[in-house]
């Protein structure tokens, strides 16, 4: 008997997944490009499981039942294609690949369309959790076709994190849809994190609290609606005393954020589907700002900002409820750009199992999704998360403070560019009438683009430069 999966890429993410497949009872096989990840994972870890060492890619690939499951779990872009080109000349038809990193949704559709040409299933699957979740359980979101993910299921769905007796491992639905909802998680992780970084930055800068003061709040909040693993982290982060300097170690560290791409892609998948995810898109941008760190010292001396202040009685408090109000929307946002490219692409893909399969493991794991699983249950349409009752309820409650907080953050020159989109989204998304009749106006007054009118059907057109009667456009 063969290994029933083999994992190929043994960085931490890699070799970590194959431990926890190898802990769980199934023989699988490993390899890397070089050989001393392979080793080093057999001498430290070889006795938590069956597992299969291989030196070259064909030997690998020889040590497998079939038909042959391989996780790919390198670098994602070109050594993605580099290793399945490598493994294609020595799989058979029937053979399933699952690229386990943070790969395009692109690169995934186009993948899977190859090798499908040629007789192989390949899986672009999503695996969140970090180091950590590998290990002891992530979330995970295959997609491809069925007939990839039926054989691969039970080790899936074992080896992810379990809540309440359901694994958070699920089909996502055909070629792109696993990366997909990946890259959104993590574009709705980034929002998450400009949110948390906002009321941090808010409770430092307005109400003069220190990092270890604010930790503490985190802690209380995550007694409550916020519960979360980022907010947990966050209080751990904060509370953190740095020992070279003694100083809180969040007050050492470069305020200069870094990225890897996912929050971009989903800003810009976003603005290509029409769906305004204004969170995640200033979540990225305000990664960019901090990352001018040369220009930001330079203007820090010469531009001036209001002139004092300070916070109202009972900030921290309305500080938590325009986090969890900011949070809402972001995730509304996400989601319903899930339900677009779902369409778009036809992917079918169903954001209850999602909020399900993100409860565990995840890093935006968090209480708040029973939430979302149970508004989906009451009603699997629904077009957008505030429409729900329960969030209808719980932003209503939460605006006094929101809009008390983002006014305070304009007053003192304390910059909240996600809680202040997210605000300004609620606003223009529960508004009857807006003020985009006037834009039409002025597209028809120098492009003749035409509009609409409320009171009868018909496209028209004013002659703006002659005498300025109006004109059916049909
Ligand atoms: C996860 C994370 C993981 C990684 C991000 C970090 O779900 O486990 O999202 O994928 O931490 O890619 O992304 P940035 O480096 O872009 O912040």
């Amino acid at each position: 008997m063969g290994s029933q999966i083999g994992v190929t890429g043994l960085a931490v993410m890699g070799q970590n997944l194959a431990r926890n497949i190898a802990r769980h009872g199934f023989p699988v096989a490993v390899h890397n490009r070089s050989e001393s990840r392979t080793k080093h994972l057999i001498e430290r870890y070889g006795d938590e499981g069956d597992f299969t060492p291989a030196t070259s890619l064909e030997d690998f690939v020889a040590s497998l039942d079939r038909p042959r499951r391989i996780v790919i779990m390198v670098k994602a872009g070109g050594p993605v294609d580099a290793v399945i080109d490598e493994l294609v000349p020595l799989l058979d038809k029937g053979d399933i690949l699952i690229d386990g990193g943070n790969s395009h949704f692109e690169d995934t559709r186009r993948r899977e369309k190859a090798l499908a040409e040629r007789g192989l299933h390949f899986l672009g699957t999503g695996v969140s959790g970090g180091e950590e979740g590998a290990l002891n359980g992530p979330s995970i979101m295959p997609g491809g076709p069925d007939d990839a993910y039926a054989p691969v299921a039970e080790i899936l769905t074992t080896i992810a994190a379990q809540v309440d007796g359901t694994p958070c491992a699920a089909h996502i639905g055909p070629d792109g849809a696993g990366h997909y909802v990946k890259m959104a998680h993590n574009g709705i992780e980034y929002a998450d994190m400009q949110l948390i970084a906002e009321a941090y930055d808010l409770l430092t800068s307005a109400a003069g609290l220190s990092a270890p003061e604010i930790g503490q709040i985190f802690r209380q909040w995550n007694e409550g609606d916020l519960e979360s693993f980022l907010i947990e982290t966050t209080a751990t982060v904060l509370g953190h005393t740095d020992a070279a300097t003694g100083r809180p170690l969040v007050d050492v560290i470069l305020d200069e954020a870094e990225q890897k791409g996912t929050g971009r892609w989903t800003a810009q998948s976003a603005l290509e589907l029409g769906v305004p995810v204004t969170a995640i898109t200033e979540a990225v941008y305000a990664r960019a700002l901090s990352a001018r760190k040369d220009q930001r010292t330079r203007a820090s001396a010469i531009l001036p900002g209001p002139s004092g202040g300070s916070a109202p009685d009972g900030f921290v408090d309305a500080v938590r409820d325009a986090l969890y109000a900011s949070k809402v929307v972001a995730y509304a946002q996400g989601f319903e750009q899930m339900r677009a490219a779902s369409d778009e692409y036809d992917w079918n893909v169903d954001p209850g199992t999602l909020a399900t399969i993100w409860r565990g493991g995840c890093i935006i794991r968090a209480r708040f999704l029973d939430r979302i699983k149970e508004a989906y249950e009451r009603s699997p349409e629904l077009p957008n998360l505030l429409l729900d009752d329960y969030f209808r309820d719980a932003v209503a409650n939460a605006q006094d403070a929101w809009r008390k907080v983002v006014h305070t953050a304009v007053d003192l020159g304390v910059p909240t560019p996600a809680f202040s989109a997210s605000l300004a989204y609620y606003d223009g998304f529960r508004r009857e009438r807006g003020p985009a009749s006037l834009i039409q106006g002025l597209r028809d007054f120098f492009g003749a683009h035409t509009y609409r009118r409320v009171d009868r059907e018909g496209v028209f057109h004013t002659l703006w430069s002659e005498d300025r009667r109006e004109v059916s456009a049909d």
